[in-house]
């Protein structure tokens, strides 16, 4: 059956190869559709199976009574030579994307006089024609990104007045020169990254550039020098990163009076000093090698500074103010303390994986309005807030030399955002992932209001009943990955945290990974099993007979009865069986029968039937 199915299938193939369709009017072979009011779009696509063949210097183009505007497509054809193309006044737009293309023909779009936009990306063009553009005077897109081009000859779009945009990206460009530029006056965006470029030449004096955005990611430049960027004073966005850049002239920026945004991050920098324009509003000069600090001035304008990953010691060492900084990551660096300057609208901060060996005191002196503390990975061995703290949340994970949380550790921390009823604040406390953390003392918690705590992944055995009041902490607690000890004296984490959780369809997921480690014989057994059970760790009941037989056994070991957040639809449900059990053998004979279903019902099939799903493992559960 299946054999013969796939000779069809094999037989189709074959056919559909060898269909050469040599039609002329080019809606009888592609599809042809109104996109949008007065735009028509045609859509010539080949496939594997199904290669179609146009003679394109004979396209017809379809009747247009209505003089709507036609967008073309022409993509995945084995041609080698994009000829003189049968043209069109309609068409605005055309697309040559993913074909073979090597050879362009002499003025190949002569026949068009209304084309704004070109597109000839992913093909295999070294050389354009000096005519290739001759008649394009409405031309503003011109895609010609990923192809071989090594030169670009700067009279085949000097006379385009209307060119916005160009990508050039993935070619082999390694210049850009003053000609090009020159040539390029009016175009806003310039997009040149993967390319190997290393250099740019002055541009000409008396020029008004109009480019605003200039791409050049994933280039050979190791060096930027004042020249070149200088007479390009329109430009807003300089992406850089992921060169083999070395040094910077300090003042390669100055003149950049309306630039917005630089991207220097991924090169090789180490030792810097720059300039920059009051207009940048964010700096990304992350991951280098920096090891002092690479700004001259702080730009009245900048809210956001990326400066993650280099070898940094201190920040802002010559400034007693940062007024407009919103955004600072500052993280994996070498960090002793926070800068001793006022950060007056700072708002999210990470110092994670630095050398700090203590919260840092002052927080909200040097920055009031800081919501978001971020220490992960640091030599914090105490947790200590010197003086009252106000944030949204705050995250101290990965603290290799943290052991134990202090009593009235956080007692000095309190939150920003307010409580459900909206009549106190909280504050969302992540103490997760620190490998040595075995030890929380009962009173650490004292005084905290929690919107959210989290002590996933520490080695905390016991928790602390005490430790703080479960139930008001509105958006769960996540105790997951601990080595837990099912006790007696830890019962009690089923009835004040689990029961909660589990009646919170979005705290589910909480329960995934809560798991007894000790006593021995219920090691790795998630704690969500013994919740319907009678005093389990106190009585040992979970040794005896579940109170219900619901006929599938005794409890279904490691069934875990939630659905992931069943609001968002489409999720899957996750559970895990015991092979050879009578659970397993009706949850299989299940799936089976879902199987068949599938194939009848088809995919409007999934959304409903994880609904059943979720239904039926709750009442599964319910009954034992
Ligand atoms: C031309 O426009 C008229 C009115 O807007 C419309 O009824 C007609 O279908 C259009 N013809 C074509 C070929 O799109
Ligand atoms: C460039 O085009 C080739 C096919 O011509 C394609 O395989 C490749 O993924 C493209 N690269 C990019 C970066 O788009
Ligand atoms: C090239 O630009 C055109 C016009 O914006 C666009 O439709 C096309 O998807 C682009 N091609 C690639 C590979 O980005
Ligand atoms: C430019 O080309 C690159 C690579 O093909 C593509 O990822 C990008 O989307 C293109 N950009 C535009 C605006 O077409
Ligand atoms: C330069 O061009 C911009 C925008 O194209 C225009 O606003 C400005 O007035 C021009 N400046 C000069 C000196 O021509
Ligand atoms: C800084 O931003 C403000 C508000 O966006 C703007 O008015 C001002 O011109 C900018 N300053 C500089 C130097 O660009
Ligand atoms: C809380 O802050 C006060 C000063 O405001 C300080 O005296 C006290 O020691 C701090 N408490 C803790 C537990 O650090
Ligand atoms: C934090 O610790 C966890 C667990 O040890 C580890 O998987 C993770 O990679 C660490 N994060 C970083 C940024 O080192
Ligand atoms: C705090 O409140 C903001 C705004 O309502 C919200 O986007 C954010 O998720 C809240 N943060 C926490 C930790 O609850
Ligand atoms: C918490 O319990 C411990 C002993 O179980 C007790 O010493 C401590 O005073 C309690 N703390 C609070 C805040 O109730």
């Amino acid at each position: 059956m299946s054999a013969c199915l796939n000779q069809i299938v094999f037989l189709l193939s074959i056919v559909l190869m060898i269909i050469k369709i040599a039609a002329t009017d080019v809606c009888d072979i592609c599809s042809c559709f109104e996109y949008e009011i007065d735009t028509y779009v045609i859509s010539c696509k080949s496939y594997k199976n199904h290669v179609l063949e146009i003679d394109f210097e004979e396209i017809e183009w379809p009747p247009n009574e209505n003089q709507s505007h036609m967008k073309a497509f022409f993509n995945n054809f084995p041609v080698n030579l994009l000829p003189k193309i049968s043209g069109d006044s309609n068409v605005i737009s055309i697309n040559f994307d993913d074909n073979n293309i090597r050879t362009i023909a002499s003025s190949p779009f002569e026949h068009f006089n209304n084309l704004e936009e070109i597109s000839l990306a992913n093909n295999r063009i070294a050389d354009l024609t000096k005519d290739f553009l001759k008649s394009q005077t409405n031309l503003r897109l011109l895609n010609l990104s990923n192809n071989t081009l090594s030169a670009i000859d700067p009279n085949i779009i000097a006379h385009l007045n209307e060119l916005r945009e160009i990508n050039l990206s993935h070619n082999f460009l390694t210049k850009i020169t003053a000609d090009f530029l020159e040539a390029t006056e009016h175009v806003e965006v310039i997009r040149l990254e993967n390319n190997k470029l290393y250099v740019i030449d002055n541009a000409f004096d008396k020029i008004n550039y109009s480019l605003r955005e200039l791409f050049l990611a994933h280039n050979h430049f190791t060096v930027i020098t004042s020249a070149m960027f200088e007479k390009l004073t329109n430009l807003e966005v300089i992406d850089l990163s992921d060169n083999k850049i070395l040094n910077i002239d300090n003042e390669a920026f100055t003149k950049l009076t309306a630039l917005k945004l630089l991207d220097l991050s991924f090169n090789s920098i180490k030792r810097i000093t720059i300039k920059l324009p009051n207009s940048l509003q964010l700096l990304s000069i992350n991951n280098n090698n920096l090891n002092s600090w690479p700004l001259l001035n702080v730009p009245e304008n900048l809210t956001e500074l990326e400066i993650q990953d280099n070898s940094l010691d201190y920040l802002f060492p010559t400034d007693k103010n940062v007024p407009s900084l919103i955004r600072l990551d500052a993280s994996t660096n070498l960090l002793h303390q926070l800068p001793e300057a006022q950060f007056i609208n700072l708002e999210f901060l990470n110092l994670g994986f630095n050398l700090l060996k203590a919260v840092p005191h002052n927080i909200n002196e040097k920055a009031p309005f800081l919501k978001e503390l971020i220490l992960d990975g640091n030599e914090i061995s105490d947790i200590e807030f010197t003086e009252a703290t106000t944030l949204v949340s705050i995250s101290l994970c990965n603290l290799t030399s943290l052991h134990k949380i202090n009593a009235y550790a956080l007692q000095n921390l309190s939150g920003k955002n307010l409580t459900f009823d909206q009549l106190e604040t909280c504050v969302a406390v992540k103490i997760a992932y620190n490998e040595n953390l075995v030890e929380i003392e009962p009173d650490a918690f004292y005084g905290v209001r929690f919107c959210d705590l989290d002590l996933s992944y520490n080695s905390l055995q016991t928790i602390p009943q005490n430790l703080t009041n479960w139930e008001m902490i509105e958006n769960g607690v996540n105790l997951q990955g601990n080595p837990l000890l099912c006790s007696c004296e830890q019962e009690w984490i089923l009835e004040d945290i689990m029961k909660t959780l589990y009646d919170n369809e979005d705290h589910q997921e909480l329960l995934l990974e809560l798991r007894c480690e000790n006593p021995e014989e219920l090691k790795g057994k998630r704690l969500v099993q013994f919740l319907k059970h009678d005093d389990p760790f106190c009585k040992g009941t979970y040794e005896s007979e579940p109170v219900l037989q619901s006929g599938i056994g005794r409890f279904l070991p490691n069934l875990l009865p939630i659905s992931e957040d069943s609001s968002q639809t489409g999720k899957k449900i996750e559970f895990h069986l015991t092979p050879w059990t009578p659970g397993f053998i009706i949850i299989v004979t299940l799936c089976t029968i879902i199987l068949i279903l599938i194939i009848i019902v088809g995919v409007k099939w999934q959304r409903d039937q994880n609904l059943k799903l979720a239904r039926r493992n709750r009442l599964y559960y319910d009954d034992y």
